[in-house]
Parts: structure tokens; sequence; C-alpha cells
């Protein structure tokens, strides 16, 4: 029996630092994709914790992996080799086609800190010490940890932490004039999402990825994919990089919410030249690629390829992106795969509509005043979807009633 939600808000606001501007639930328990609050309320999660909880709650798999790795070793000092670190790390390489080398860190801005650290490192060995500055995109998310945060093209998120690392500059997101006219000699690493998440879900136009890979060929800069919201199937590919073909391969890629399923990890993948840049003591993390969190990512990697999960979520979210768009109050459904953003209008309240469908037992998140955001788990079932867009139906209906 859980707590009552008064106890837990109560002990919250006098242990937690306010950091977060929490909402009026408390979950207790989640299975696939459902979750309980500490009222036993259920509710259909269409949000999977922000993108990470790709196969749902309390997988099997993926808990029986996690106690039978908690039985037989949680963790050794990267000092040592461990038997399930090299494996992941194998793994993720031949999802990226081969030819890499693995960082595993704990989570996203952890992943993207190895990105950014490397690129310096492999700027400044090939371009000299003035080859250190990154190229990121207005309305991109790259983390909150101060030199993530200096990447994030979000200027409201900065403001009270300045200043911030230097040698970081932002061009506006799909526009390739603005992007060439800032990447020159100094610059190590144009760094992007390949669908720009907290942004409010943007998907790179078609085309861009393959002229911003250009332009960084061209200028010696390293192209970093932040793939962290976008990577492991949720937009109906392995990578958000291949939708835009086969000639776009980025030189590092980083990796983190749906890699464990729920369990901290990220990862940083680099083309095996640029890894070299990176001595022994150069980078590390103590928990990094420990022997509980790669087991959890083995298995969910396992499970993502027995399941064919990029092509699940591509069907899931074309059926999604179909039943939604006719409905009232839908100005327009973007992004791809199981990575959406329901756009209601320049006079709509995101928000409202968001609260509305808690009250009816569906969790979305407004992802800006105007959108919210859908990133269900990627095995949700087809009635799971009908049921959630009915959800939704109604309460855009009485969002909108006078
Ligand atoms: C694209 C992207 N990069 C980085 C991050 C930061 O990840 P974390 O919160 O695990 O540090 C996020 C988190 O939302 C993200 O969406």
């Amino acid at each position: 029996m859980s707590e009552s939600f008064d106890a837990i808000v109560k002990v919250d606001a006098e242990h937690v630092m306010a950091t977060y501007p929490r909402l009026p639930v408390a979950f207790v328990r989640g299975e696939g994709t459902r979750l309980y609050d500490s009222e036993g309320r259920a509710y259909l999660d269409f949000l999977s914790g922000l993108a990470v909880c790709s196969l749902g709650h309390a997988h099997p798999a993926v808990a029986d992996a996690v106690a039978d790795q908690a039985r037989t070793l949680v963790h050794v000092s990267n000092l040592y080799y461990n038997d399930v670190q090299p494996r992941l790390a194998e793994r993720l390489d031949t999802l990226l086609g081969g030819g890499g080398r693995v960082f595993l860190a704990n989570s996203g801005a952890e992943a993207n800190e190895c990105a950014i650290k490397l690129a310096r490192r492999y700027g400044q060995a090939h371009g000299g010490p003035e080859r250190y500055h990154v190229v990121s995109t207005y309305g991109s998310f790259h983390g909150r940890t101060l030199t993530t945060l200096a990447a994030t093209g979000q200027p409201q998120k900065q403001e009270r932490f300045q200043p911030l690392p230097s040698g970081f500059r932002q061009v506006a997101f799909a526009d390739l004039d603005a992007l060439a006219a800032a990447v020159d000699e100094r610059t190590c690493a144009v760094m992007l999402e390949p669908v720009q998440g907290e942004g409010g879900i943007n998907p790179a136009p078609a085309g861009y990825l393959a002229e911003v890979r250009r332009i960084c060929d061209e200028r010696e800069a390293l192209l970093i994919l932040d793939e962290v919201q976008t990577g492991l199937g949720r937009t109906g590919r392995w990578f958000g990089f291949e939708h835009a073909g086969d000639g776009v391969r980025p030189d590092v890629v980083t990796m983190a919410k749906a890699l464990g399923n729920g369990v901290p990890i990220g990862a940083c993948w680099a083309r095996a030249d640029i890894a070299a840049a990176f001595a022994p003591g150069d980078h590390a993390t103590t928990f990094g690629g420990q022997p509980l969190a790669a087991r959890a990512a083995l298995t969910v990697l396992e499970v993502m390829e027995a399941e064919d999960v990029p092509a699940r979520a591509a069907r899931a979210g074309a059926r999604l992106t179909a039943a939604i768009e006719p409905l009232p109050g839908v100005e327009a459904v973007r992004g791809t795969g199981l990575l959406l953003a329901v756009e209601l209008g320049a006079d709509s309240d995101a928000k409202a509509v968001e609260l509305a469908c808690r009250e009816r037992g569906l969790i979305v998140n407004a992802v800006t005043p105007t959108a919210l955001r859908l990133a269900p788990s990627l095995l949700v079932s087809d009635d799971e979807v009908d049921e959630a867009v009915a959800i939704l139906a109604a309460a855009l209906d009485a969002v909108s009633a006078p």
C-alpha cells in the first residue's frame, strides 16, 4: 500500500529541492502503457517518462535482467574491465554501422558533455588551439550541465546561470545560410538534434542534414547528432538521422533516454579515429558502463531487435497521426514515428488540454504553449492508440466548450 498523495507532497516539499514545477499527481506503479497513481487511478501513459520507457513500464525481460544482474555484480570501477560493458558497446556500434567506439555515461547531458569534450580535443589536435567552438541551433536542448546548457539554444534557460562556458554559438534551426556563415576554421563541431525534442518536436526539413554534413566536411568540423530523445527506434528508424538518407553519416552520436528503459544510462558513440583523440585519463565517470545499467541496456536492445520496435513505432505513429489530424481543434500533427506534437493553433492553451487529458486518464505534455507532445511506449497496441485518441478528442471538446 503506497502513501497518500498528500503525504508524498508534504515530504517532497520539506526535503526535495524545488527545481521542478510539479504537476499534482504521484505515480507509484506502472505496467506496459499503464501508470497507476497514489490514489489507485489508472492512466494511459503517452509520454513514457519523456520518451524514456520505450518498452513500457516494468518490462518483464528488463526487470528480470536487472534483478539477475543485481544479484551477480552491480558495479566495479572503470579501473577494471567488466564483462557487460564491451558487449553493450559492441551492440551500439553495430547499430550505428560499425567502426566506432563508445563511452558510457549516466544521462543525456553527460553523453553530450563527452561529445563536446571529444570534439574539442579532436579539433585542437587537428586544427590548432583555436578550434574549439561549437555551433548549435536555437530551440535545441542538449542538457542542463553548464556546458550542455551553453550548447542549448534557449536563452531563457541560460539567463540565470551566466557566465556559461565560452565557445558556443547558436543559429536558427533549418537555416543553412546562417549555419554556413557561423561555421569557420575555429569550429570543432556542429551539434544538432535530427528532430528538436524539447524545442517543440521540430523535424529537420528534407535535405537539411545532408547539407549540414557537406558544410561540416568542407570546413573540417565534426557533425555531432544528439539522438538522446530521437534515438533507438523512437522516430520509426533506429536513429533519427536515418530519415535523411544514406549520404548522411554523423561523426558522433549521443543517446540516453530509451537506452535503459528507465535505468539511468547514456552513451556517446564516435568514429574510431575521432575517439582516438581521447587518451586514457582524459574523460571518466564513476558509474558509466557499470554492469547493472549496461545489462539493462543490453536487454533493452535485445528486446528492441526481437520486436523490431522501429517498424512498430512507424506503424503506430502513422495510425496515431491519421486518427488525430481530423479532430476538431487540431491544426496539424508534426514529428515522426512515435515522437509527435499535436499543434492546436495560435489561440489555444495546450496546458489546459494536457490537464483535461489527465483528468480523463491520459498522460501527455504541453511541449510548447500551443502543442502537446505524444511519445508513448513503442510497443503501444492499436487498442491503446484508439483509446488515447478518444480521450484526447473528449479533452479537446471539453476545453473548447464555452
Ligand atoms: C535531445 C536531448 N539532449 C539531451 C537531453 C538531456 O538529457 P538528460 O536530461 O538525461 O541529461 C535531453 C533531455 O530531454 C534531450 O531531449
